[in-house]
């Protein structure tokens, strides 16, 4: 880490945005007065200009019963109707709101009148099978347009998506269908992955089986199945439902019903430093107004002209506030792609922007590192010389990485947007604003206008500039988390105890203010890894090692890797009654598959490695730091506060 701080503080390239990209920039540098003198006027003001309110509100902001905040709260909207039927009635419904392209080579235009019709017939089905207000429903799906259609059609009959990354296994996804009680699944037969169908429905399949002596009262009454990947699947007459055969077929008239604006409108479940994933809680007007806000000035979105693409999957918050409620709200047009980057051949994201002209284009560090590995000739053997904005999202982005995104894909003129956020925050909360902000390689910079961010010390005194520290907001934003489904008390303890006395909402990230003030990220201070820019915890993946049979006690760390950023190491003691009949021989490839298979293949860790002791405080606290040196194959750093001084070295022989 020191090292990278290191290299980062020699970082001292600008990039001001060019004249010409200031003069049509949505965004002109007297906002951020405008949002410091009264923010909560300034949010008022922006939701009303970008929302369409059903009941405008009166209220702001509700912070009498802090952390718990109310924004706009006597307000009344409906999502959907924001993200659609306003833009048809205003004479857009021939717009394209996605050009999707399927991983086979199919493509599909969904133009904003298209994409109304089925939201609002599929928003009867749902009706018809007994949903309504309140009522949860998980999405297990492909990158697809139906995808999209489910998240909206749930939040226009006022109930509440939990969307369930694809990628996830059948055991994590029964977790989330039963943390929140869910009533209804919708999922594919299959999507397209890496040229082969990736089967979707039987992971539901054995999610909702296999309940006995678990504990857990099924609730899933329904399973709503689109046809996409053709695969065989096993049938439950009376429970699953296939898309094809009831959405067409339904009645395209569907009014919608406005809801209060604190109105849930979904979870989303994310890692944090326990073994259970937390069930984020997001609401209604607060939500969309700063997706749609960031959406519009972060990436100067002028929607009657450019074609924007954000390759996260629906699956993660960015998926949720990039792809579909900030986009849709602002009316923009879109690429939707269902596949990976590989597919047929290293270029296919290249082949995409080139095909439809994307103008904005939103993607995360670790693939553009990727496409570095590979090599610039394969993006500069395409045309990319429309795009004009570059955004990158999820983990930090190294310089080197940043300073090729801008050369190879944006022609050495395309604005950067390296943009902070996090699934409870979101929205971005911290990030250049494209034609004000002069960039600078490797930094989120400043808080967007009306949020309160800053570093501070562990008693909660912001440091100085060239100072580095925890990452903290210190004033309530529309888009925050409003709990975690089920559990207040994690919430506050989770985010809220660390500064209780000051009020500040604390991340969990460290940074640096460097001498202009501008924010550097540098990681979790926190038991949680970034992979990929996915986020997941050590004790998540460290309690489903130990529930192998072969497994007595697992550690495991987030070490730097040159693509992922970070990478899962695990270390494990094997049980001696385990070894007394089995050997240890090809298991530390097995629990890396089983990892897989337990939580999804984006945890599985990259090294296994089986040990005799871990390195342990007297009062039995693991020391993760040490490890971390070992598997970034430093020496090993002070070994003091060990009960045991001698392990280290056992250990550092073992993974030789
Ligand atoms: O550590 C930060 C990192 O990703 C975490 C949030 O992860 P998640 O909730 O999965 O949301 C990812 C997409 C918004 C943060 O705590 N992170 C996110 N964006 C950046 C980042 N780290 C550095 N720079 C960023 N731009």
């Amino acid at each position: 880490m020191s090292s990278q701080i290191d290299h980062l503080l020699n970082e001292n390239r600008e990039f001001p945005p060019s004249p010409e990209f200031a003069a049509h920039a949505v965004a002109k540098p007297e906002i951020y007065e405008r949002a410091a003198a009264d923010p909560e006027a300034f949010w008022a003001e922006q939701s009303r200009e970008l929302l369409t309110w059903a009941k405008p509100f009166t209220e702001v902001l509700d912070w009498s019963n802090p952390p718990f905040a109310k924004w706009f709260a006597d307000g009344e909207l409906n999502l959907a109707y924001n993200c659609l039927d306003r833009h048809v009635e205003a004479g857009n419904g021939d717009r394209v709101a996605f050009h999707f392209e399927g991983e086979p080579g199919d493509t599909r235009t969904v133009t904003y009148s298209d994409l109304t019709d089925e939201v609002k017939r599929l928003a009867n089905v749902l009706e018809g099978l007994g949903i309504g207000k309140g009522d949860r429903v998980a999405l297990y799906l492909p990158m697809i347009p139906e995808a999209v259609a489910a998240m909206l059609a749930v939040v226009r009959i006022g109930a509440i998506h939990s969307v369930v990354f694809g990628g996830f296994s059948a055991d994590s996804l029964r977790a989330r269908i039963d943390d929140a009680g869910a009533k209804l699944v919708i999922t594919a037969d299959g999507g397209w992955r890496k040229g082969k169908v990736s089967p979707l429905k039987p992971a539901v399949d054995q999610a909702l089986a296999d309940r006995d002596g678990k504990g857990v009262q099924a609730t899933v009454e329904n399973v709503l199945v689109v046809r996409r990947g053709e695969n065989d699947v096993d049938w439950i007459e009376g429970r699953d439902v296939w898309y094809h055969d009831v959405v067409p077929q339904a009645s395209a008239e569907h009014e919608a019903q406005a809801f209060p604006a604190e109105s849930p409108a979904f979870i989303l479940y994310t890692s944090g430093t326990t073994g259970n994933p937390k069930g984020i809680l997001h609401t209604s007007g607060g939500y969309l107004t700063q997706a749609a806000f960031t959406h519009r000035n972060v990436f100067d979105l002028h929607p009657e002209s450019d074609v924007y693409w954000c390759t996260a999957d629906i699956g993660w918050i960015t998926g949720h506030s990039y792809a579909v409620y900030g986009p849709l709200a602002n009316g923009a047009t879109q690429v939707l792609y269902e596949g990976t980057p590989e597919f047929p051949k290293p270029g296919r994201w290249w082949d995409v922007i080139e095909k439809y002209g994307v103008t904005i284009f939103y993607t995360a560090p670790t693939a553009i590192r990727g496409f570095m590995k590979q090599g610039r000739e394969i993006p500069q053997a395409r045309d990319l010389s429309s795009l004009r904005v570059l955004g990158s999202v999820g983990e930090p982005i190294n310089p080197e990485a940043w300073m090729w995104y801008r050369d190879v894909v944006g022609a050495g003129t395309a604005p950067i947007v390296d943009t902070w956020w996090q699934t409870e925050t979101g929205a971005i909360m911290i990030s250049p604003l494209p034609g004000i902000t002069a960039a600078k390689p490797g930094s989120a910079q400043v808080p967007l206008p009306g949020i309160s961010a800053t570093v501070v010390d562990e008693q909660g005194t912001p440091v100085d500039n060239d100072n580095g520290g925890l990452l903290v907001v210190t004033k309530p934003w529309p888009s925050m988390l409003r709990g975690i489904w089920g559990d207040p008390e994690r919430f506050v303890d989770t985010y809220w105890k660390m500064f209780a006395d000051k009020g500040f909402y604390f991340a969990g990230d460290g940074a640096r203010l460097d001498e202009d003030g501008d924010v550097w990220l540098l990681g979790r201070v926190d038991d949680v890894m970034n992979v990929s820019g996915h986020r997941l915890s050590t004790a998540e993946i460290e309690s489903s090692l130990v529930a192998h049979e072969a497994t007595a006690e697992a550690a495991v760390v987030g070490a730097s890797d040159e693509t992922t950023g970070q990478a899962v190491v695990a270390f494990v003691i094997l049980k001696e009654s385990f070894l007394r009949e089995n050997s240890a021989a090809g298991l530390a490839d097995e629990l890396r598959k089983w990892v897989g298979t337990q939580i999804g293949p984006i945890a599985r860790p990259r090294d296994v490695y089986v040990v005799s002791e871990l390195p342990k405080t007297r009062s039995g606290k693991i020391m993760r730091r040490l490890l971390r040196d070992v598997a970034e194959g430093r020496e090993v750093g002070d070994t003091q506060t060990l009960a045991d001084t001698a392990v280290m070295s056992v250990i550092s022989a073992q993974v030789k």
